[in-house]
């Protein structure tokens, strides 16, 4: 049985196969629609989401399958002192396979050590969030036609952002892949990231302040909004919080071609105006959410697609 704790938990040529089943999902839904017929999903939700959960929910019932689950800790038995591992081995009861989001870090994990169906991480704290990875990763592809040779540039909450950290780990496997860092001082990415990931696999990188500086030489630009329930004080997240806000003027100082991607929700950090620009593509990014969480639901639960 396998989880999805972190993006490196696929080859490269998993995830090839993955993406490539997500395609002809995005082409040929009926032919899915029934494969999980019978079969159950549980979101334990114990942090806020509109999408990600959403979009599990979506993807099951678009497999002919059903869904059950909890949208916060408060309407949960975690709201009585549960812990994780307990609340897993009932749900493995109920249900065939399950996402998890919590706000603490290795949650997910947890649950996946004493689970005895597939466990999703569905983000956890200011760590991991493999499933939009798989989003990210499905939207260049199917938008840009590769996920090698690219200068991406990831701007905002590099820090606390875990949908970053998931990408970067994602990324350096492909061939010529550069990155350009774009964060204030106080929200560079972590160390692990920078020496394990970007320096260990020998990529190149730079870290700037200003957006800019790095929008004229990006195949794709990654925004991501301050991650306020992750600051310890209020005080901070102000400070930070409107630190870029991309606009028409600078979207005018972009290639043509640069996509802009960002895994919502959205606060300030893109002004709505840049929403009918041809070059952002964060709305279709959440069909595109849907399309993978399918072809994941299915490889997890060695679904037979042929
Ligand atoms: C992201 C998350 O939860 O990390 N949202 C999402 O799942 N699409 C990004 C965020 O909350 O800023």
């Amino acid at each position: 049985m396998r989880h999805l704790m972190s993006p490196l938990d696929f080859s490269v040529e998993e995830l090839d196969r993955l993406l490539d089943l997500a395609h002809d999902i995005e082409k040929n839904p009926d032919k899915y629609a029934h494969l999980c017929d019978g079969k159950r999903i549980a979101t334990l939700f114990y942090e806020p989401s509109t999408r990600t959960r959403l979009s599990f929910e979506a993807a099951m019932m678009n497999l002919g399958g059903k869904v059950l689950g909890f949208s916060s800790a408060d309407s949960s038995s975690a709201a009585k002192g549960e812990s994780v591992s307990d609340t897993i081995r009932m749900v493995s009861c109920y249900a065939d396979i399950c996402a998890m989001r919590h706000p603490k870090e290795g949650a997910p994990l947890v649950a996946s050590m004493v689970s005895s169906i597939p466990v999703i991480n569905a983000g956890d704290g200011g760590h991991q969030h493999p499933t939009q990875t798989l989003t990210d990763l499905l939207t260049i592809r199917s938008l840009k036609g590769r996920l090698d040779n690219l200068t991406i540039g990831l701007c905002g909450d590099l820090k606390f952002g875990r949908t970053v950290h998931s990408l970067i780990e994602a990324l350096v496997r492909y061939e010529n892949v550069s990155f350009v860092l774009i964060s204030p001082e106080e929200l560079r990415v972590p160390d692990y990231i920078r020496e394990d990931v970007l320096e260990a696999n020998h990529k190149n990188y730079k870290e700037v302040i200003r957006l800019e500086e790095a929008l004229p030489h990006l195949d794709l630009l990654y925004m991501t909004r301050v991650q306020r329930e992750r600051f310890f004080n209020e005080e901070d997240y102000i400070r930070m919080k409107d630190f870029y806000i991309l606009d028409k003027a600078k979207m005018a100082l972009a290639p043509d071609d640069m996509l802009v991607l960002h895994p919502l929700p959205r606060v300030n950090e893109i002004s709505t105006e840049v929403d009918s620009d041809p070059r952002a593509a964060y709305f279709k990014q959440v069909q595109y959410g849907v399309y993978v969480r399918m072809a994941l639901i299915l490889t997890l639960l060695e679904v037979n697609v042929c």
